[in-house]
């Protein structure tokens, strides 16, 4: 097939990609997608290095105000063209009349994808060790100082953590090559489920650990000195990462929408899916950091350090810390897949590559990219200082903030500019078809004006905030 402009071919694709076999299909896997450490790892240390309860209060209004307008443009945009991201914005781009310059867009998720996934696998790895770690019964009645320090020795031991994100990597690289149906669908269907039960068993052991109360208090609280810059652009950042918005991957999965689908109605159940499974972890974690007198601003290895001490004291902790880490395994792995779909996508719609290439391939190099975050818990770790906060962990640090802060906001904005003003106001319109007039004229103003404004204000800080520091 050619999608040709004025008689030239603009792009040669040579493959039609597949459908999800429903809407739940596609609500599972963006669902997949969504949840994972960024739910479950980033979201409690995030909260605790934010001071809790204004963090929480920021996060839940970008969802609102950012999170939902942008996902739905993101699934409108793929299901529209039917394409990779590149392709989807040259083609759209084409068809309003506007600049293929627009397909910088899916370039730069395409990259971004590839710097996430690259450390995104090396946390994951640690918690695929974690799994065999707890089942082994190394946390069992262990003293805190014991498990920190075990922590310590495996992160910063890169031959061991190399084999953990080469196994997780592997099992990336298997469900991208399996496909649409047969390898995302089917994971998702049976992972989902078990994950939000496992999640609601986790909570209710936190309720009776005593620390409840304060745990909750420190979620929902909110102090409002503790709102720096810092923290709301952390915070707009992670409704960014956990909603894995900013880069292509919900429009890659929009783009195997079928076409009568409602996407207002999808995208309400994936944000709430996803913000519920945050809040959740959040109500499992806290409660048992306080109840064991641990330190809440911890970091990246927060629930690595605190939860096993938990997991060690507290009876059947050797099941419930073993169930923990399958669960957080399954997360990382659901979302994982949707970072290099984009790229596989692309590859196999204008290069030609088998799937099962393109799978090896992306995976390949993201899986050769984490070895910088690797090193940066070990021999290559260097430190710098970002929004006066000191950062320890090198390459790691710099490939966090800057997809997390930079580059996902900025490929947010340039979507809901590209949705909001370049599609015709009647072509959006008929792809989404919502219900009301109303509805669509809401999403329509938070596309055009509340989300750009918002975040572009915050990376305007980003860069110049240092002058009003100063
Ligand atoms: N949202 C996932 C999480 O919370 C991570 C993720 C998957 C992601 N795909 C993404 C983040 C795309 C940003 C962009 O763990």
């Amino acid at each position: 097939m050619f999608i040709k402009n004025r008689g030239k071919v603009v792009v040669h694709v040579n493959y039609v990609h597949a459908q999800w076999s429903s809407r739940w299909a596609f609500v599972l896997a963006a669902t997949g997608s969504a949840v994972g450490l960024g739910n479950i790892w980033k979201f409690p240390y995030m909260v605790g290095q934010g001071g809790g309860g204004a963090f929480v209060l920021v996060y839940l209004v970008c969802i609102v105000l950012i999170g939902i307008p942008i996902m739905m443009s993101e699934v409108l945009l793929g299901r529209r063209a039917r394409l990779s991201p590149v392709n989807t914005m040259r083609v759209l781009a084409q068809q309003e009349g506007a600049s293929p310059g627009w397909q910088f867009v899916g370039w730069l998720g395409m990259a971004t994808g590839f710097l996430i996934l690259s450390f995104y696998g090396v946390v994951a790895g640690w918690t695929l060790a974690y799994v065999f770690h707890s089942a082994s019964g190394a946390f069992a009645m262990e003293n805190p100082q014991h498990i920190k320090a075990l922590f310590g020795a495996f992160v910063t031991d890169p031959q061991r953590v190399l084999v953990w994100h080469t196994l997780f990597m592997a099992m990336t690289t298997l469900i991208v090559a399996r496909g649409v149906q047969a390898g995302l669908e089917k994971a998702v269907k049976v992972m989902m489920p078990v994950l939000f039960i496992l999640l609601l068993a986790l909570v209710f052991y936190s309720m009776g650990s005593g620390g409840f109360d304060e745990g909750w208090e420190f979620l929902f609280k909110t102090d409002f000195d503790k709102l720096t810059p810092a923290v709301i652009l952390g915070a707009m950042g992670q409704a960014f990462f956990s909603l894995s918005l900013g880069m292509g991957a919900i429009m890659i999965y929009g783009s195997y929408l079928p076409q009568r689908s409602s996407i207002g109605g999808s995208t309400f159940l994936i944000v709430i899916a996803d913000t519920v499974v945050a809040l959740l972890a959040g109500l499992a974690v806290f409660p048992i950091v306080f109840a064991n007198g641990l330190e809440p601003a911890a970091g990246p290895p927060l629930i690595f350090e605190t939860l096993p001490i938990a997991f060690g004291q507290m009876p059947g902790g050797t099941f419930w810390g073993t169930l923990f880490f399958v669960l957080l395994v399954f997360a990382a792995w659901t979302s994982a897949i949707s970072l290099i779909e984009p790229a596989v996508a692309w590859l196999t719609e204008t290069r030609g590559v088998r799937r099962v290439l393109a799978a090896v391939l992306t995976g390949g190099f993201a899986w050769l990219l984490g070895m910088l975050t690797i090193m940066s818990f070990s021999d290559w770790a260097f430190s710098f200082r970002f929004l006066g906060v000191e950062k320890t962990h090198g390459f790691f640090d710099i490939f966090e903030l800057l997809t997390t802060n930079i580059t996902l906001p900025l490929g947010g904005i340039l979507i809901a500019l590209f949705a909001g003003w370049t599609i015709r106001r009647s072509h959006s319109q008929e792809e989404l078809k919502l219900g009301s007039l109303a509805g669509f004229e809401i999403w329509l103003f938070l596309t055009r004006f509340v989300s750009p404004v918002m975040v572009g204000m915050l990376l305007l800080y980003l860069l110049f905030g240092h002058y009003l520091n100063a």
